[in-house]
């Protein structure tokens, strides 16, 4: 067995390589932290951060809220709410209908220096049009990228699941984000888009998606649920442990299940592994009790409109013209 170094600074982050993250952890452990944590760096070297997914709540909408430093943010919505952003948010956040093209969306983001945060809460009663965004970004994103803004890119899931469901079916949404997604992973480098997704169960997300990640970074998380194929992982970090100078054993080391907020252990496909600590990120961390527009006075209300499924395409018209001059000559 190689011995993994123990590293203070981070060897994973290179702002030049489009690598796959792949955080999991318990509900709590810091994996949303983590992620946000990376993908500030990568919007500190200059990447367009596209923040796809988050858990309920709008904690993927708080990039523009003040914690140590805040960022723009273009919060795309439902075309089925109007947005009121209040006067003093104006520096910090900006709105787009999820009506608008997702290259405009692109383009406007990068033009100001915004993050890219999808609001899949203002689609609430309208999942179907929600995952077909979602769908939508993830096809269009490696075409924008590469043709049009000519960038390098991050993109953001969090609760991976939700939209890459491996068995059971929460819903039956994911058949519109599966595939498009699993063909941006695969393609990622090529198209210079990195990503990072994270998952509080391993299994749950899609095994496509899992082996085309570059690294695996785990939060605390119960040994039980890890899959079988990595019961060599709690044995390795045990070995590793009783190697460790005595006093640094539990600090160097640590039980999965015992992993602090700040802690994660990066496992590589060599299975190395590394134990690492980070800090929260700059930008504000949504905590459970937050609500965003209480925090940002930004009100969200529905405007009434519905999805429009009975729009007569011209075929239709076509046989409808037919039918309705049967009916006249009869
Ligand atoms: N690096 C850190 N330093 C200190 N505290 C942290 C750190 N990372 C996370 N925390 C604490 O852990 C809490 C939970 O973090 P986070 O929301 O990222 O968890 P999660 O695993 O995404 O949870 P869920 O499964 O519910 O989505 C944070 O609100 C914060 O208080
Ligand atoms: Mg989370």
């Amino acid at each position: 067995m190689s011995d993994p170094i123990y590293i203070k600074s981070d060897p994973l982050y290179d702002s030049n390589k489009y690598m796959g993250y792949f955080i999991i952890g318990l509900r709590g452990s810091g994996k949303s932290a983590l992620v946000e944590k990376y993908a500030e760096k990568f919007y500190c070297d200059g990447r367009i951060v596209v923040d796809l997914w988050g858990a309920s709540g709008r904690e993927n909408l708080f990039w523009g809220v003040k914690g140590k430093t805040q960022y723009p943010c273009l919060i795309v919505h439902s075309p089925f709410v109007d947005v009121e952003i209040p006067k003093g948010q104006g520096k910090w956040y900006a709105a787009v209908s999820g009506d608008e093209s997702v290259e405009s969306i692109i383009k406007r983001a990068v033009l100001e220096k915004r993050v890219v945060c999808f609001d899949q809460n203002s689609y609430q009663g309208f999942e179907e049009e929600c995952y077909k965004k979602v769908a939508e970004f993830l096809s269009e994103l490696p075409r924008v990228n590469m043709d049009v803004v000519d960038g390098r890119m991050v993109v953001l899931v969090r609760e991976a699941s939700n939209l890459l469901f491996a068995h059971l079916k929460v819903n039956d949404y994911c058949k519109f984000t599966r595939a498009p997604f699993l063909s941006l992973i695969r393609e990622s480098r090529h198209n210079r888009i990195s990503f990072i997704i994270d998952s509080q169960r391993y299994k749950d997300v899609y095994s496509g998606v899992r082996e085309n990640t570059d690294v695996l970074l785990i939060k605390r998380t119960p040994v039980t649920t890890l899959p079988d194929d990595m019961s060599w992982l709690p044995k390795k970090i045990k070995y590793l442990r009783r190697k460790a100078p005595f006093r640094f054993r539990y600090s160097l080391f640590p039980k999965l299940g015992e992993l602090k907020p700040e802690e994660y252990y990066a496992v590589f496909p060599s299975t190395n592994i590394v134990k690492l600590n980070f800090d929260l990120p700059g930008f504000y961390h949504k905590r459970e009790e937050d609500n965003f527009s209480r925090k940002t006075g930004i009100l969200f209300k529905s405007n009434g409109r519905k999805p429009v499924n009975n729009v007569c395409r011209r075929e239709d018209g076509v046989i409808l013209f037919w039918f309705q001059l049967t009916q006249l000559r009869e």
